[in-house]
């Protein structure tokens, strides 16, 4: 399985792991993750999160990451390394539109964020309560924007574009975060938030809570779509799939736990509803903000970290489109990467307009869910992540060979072969027979 040459490698281990982690760490944390654990309950959800994290999503890693390692390829390459000619091509493909469908909606909000970082620093935000609205053309532009930063980073290749990015900035990102938490927390009436936050009412977890816990951990930890997949494939021989993974999965839930702990002690001091929705930490944090001294200052620094963790996650997202076309199809990076980005702009038209406050489709729900954005970000964001997670576990079983996967992943951890058999018990049993469950719920079945 001779890798195809002139593909980029990581400069180091902690190359991969901090670019891993980029793609893992964005709005999937910040904004997802406290509005999901906000509609679904607090402490029960956050439980139920961390179940799912350990027990279906870090087996899941594991698989993603070393298929990519053994192959060094892209995720339709990859398939077709391992059994040429058959229809598991169909899955690598799923993972391409999954990543176009998830980059069409993730710029708008990415867009979003960007606007606030703009609006605090002309000083159009100065009091608490403004929810900033943006016109549709301001939208659309910001969303435009978004995309074509995207699109210079991944044009950029992938050491000089992703690796230097998430090296800096993502750091900086916690002790931002830190600070804010740290000014909630002093707010009267904050602990309340974090006792909302952490301890789990278990009365309140039924199925619908697990179905959001599960596909948030798949879609926080950018699974079942070739985005670990990818970034594994520039993973050298020498590296520790399994130290990787586990290091990623650490700082994403961090992250995750941090940005409840920012959201949930303002959301009570303030007296906010926890269950507001996608606009939550837009309605929440420039209360925060509003409450620090310099707080205009630190809520631009604050916008402009997350719009970099929002970026590192869509160039990840666009590196495994640019990833095919670079690799199977010949293409020039430039001209893959500007292509999938336009493709990429026209989907996403619509769930900017809906984000305006315009929806194309309003009349139109599909599985139960309305509104353009909402709906592309069930179809992506949810089915097809815990779809694709699923049928690479069948893959690992029936056609790579959960012995050869070992064999991978043992290769360069030896703490590894203490706990294969476990790993392999959960990749054949527990994983896709929970997501299997989970996805019969999720879609009514
Ligand atoms: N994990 C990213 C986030 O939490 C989103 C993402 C999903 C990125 C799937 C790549 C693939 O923001």
């Amino acid at each position: 399985m001779g890798a195809p040459s002139g593909r980029g490698q990581w400069s180091s281990q902690l190359g991969f792991v901090l670019a891993a982690a980029g793609s893992a760490i964005g709005l999937g944390n910040i904004w997802r993750f406290p509005y999901v654990a906000g509609e679904s309950g607090g402490g029960a959800f956050v439980l139920v999160y961390l179940i799912c994290v350990v027990l279906i999503a870090l087996p899941v890693m594991l698989l993603e990451i070393s298929l990519g390692r053994a192959t060094q390829r892209n995720p339709v390459g990859a398939f077709q390394a391992v059994r040429p000619g058959t229809a598991w091509r169909a899955l690598g493909y799923l993972a391409l539109l999954t990543g176009l469908g998830i980059l069409s909606y993730y710029a708008v909000i990415a867009g979003k964020v960007v606007a606030y970082c703009v609006s605090y620093a002309g000083g159009m935000i100065t009091g608490s309560a403004e929810l900033y609205q943006g016109t549709s053309a301001s939208t659309l532009l910001y969303f435009t924007l978004f995309l074509v930063l995207t699109i210079l980073v991944v044009a950029g290749g992938v050491q000089r574009g992703i690796e230097r990015w998430a090296k800096v900035l993502m750091p900086l990102l916690l002790i931002t975060m830190f600070g804010v938490i740290v000014r909630g927390l002093m707010l009267p009436g904050a602990l309340d938030g974090v006792r909302w936050f952490l301890m789990p009412e278990f009365a309140k977890i039924d199925g619908r809570v697990v179905l959001s816990a599960m596909a948030q951990a798949f879609f926080s930890l950018s699974l079942g779509m070739g985005a670990m997949l990818t970034y594994g494939s520039y993973l050298s021989k020498k590296d520790d799939v399994l130290r990787c993974g586990a290091w990623v999965v650490v700082f994403d839930t961090g992250i995750a736990i941090l940005a409840g702990l920012m959201i949930f002690p303002a959301v009570f001091a303030l007296s906010h509803d926890p269950a507001a929705g996608p606009a939550l930490i837009f309605q929440v944090l420039p209360g925060v903000f509003a409450e620090m001294a310099g707080g205009g200052a630190v809520a631009i620094f604050f916008f402009f970290l997350l719009s970099v963790a929002a970026l590192t996650s869509t160039v990840s997202l666009l590196e495994v489109v640019t990833a095919y076309f670079v690799d199977e199809r010949g293409w020039p990076r430039a001209k893959a990467v500007w292509a999938v980005g336009g493709a990429t702009f026209v989907v996403g038209i619509p769930s900017a307009l809906d984000m305006a406050g315009i929806d194309p489709f309003t009349a139109v729900a599909v599985v139960g869910q309305t509104g353009f954005l909402s709906i592309m970000d069930f179809l992506w964001g949810n089915l097809s992540l815990a779809f694709g997670s699923f049928m690479l576990c069948l893959f690992g079983i029936f056609v790579w060979g959960l012995d050869r996967a070992s064999d991978e992943i043992g290769s360069t951890s030896s703490v590894f072969h203490r706990i294969s058999a476990v790993w392999r018990f959960f990749v054949r049993w527990v994983c896709p027979v929970s997501i299997a469950v989970i996805l019969a719920t999720l879609v009514g079945l």
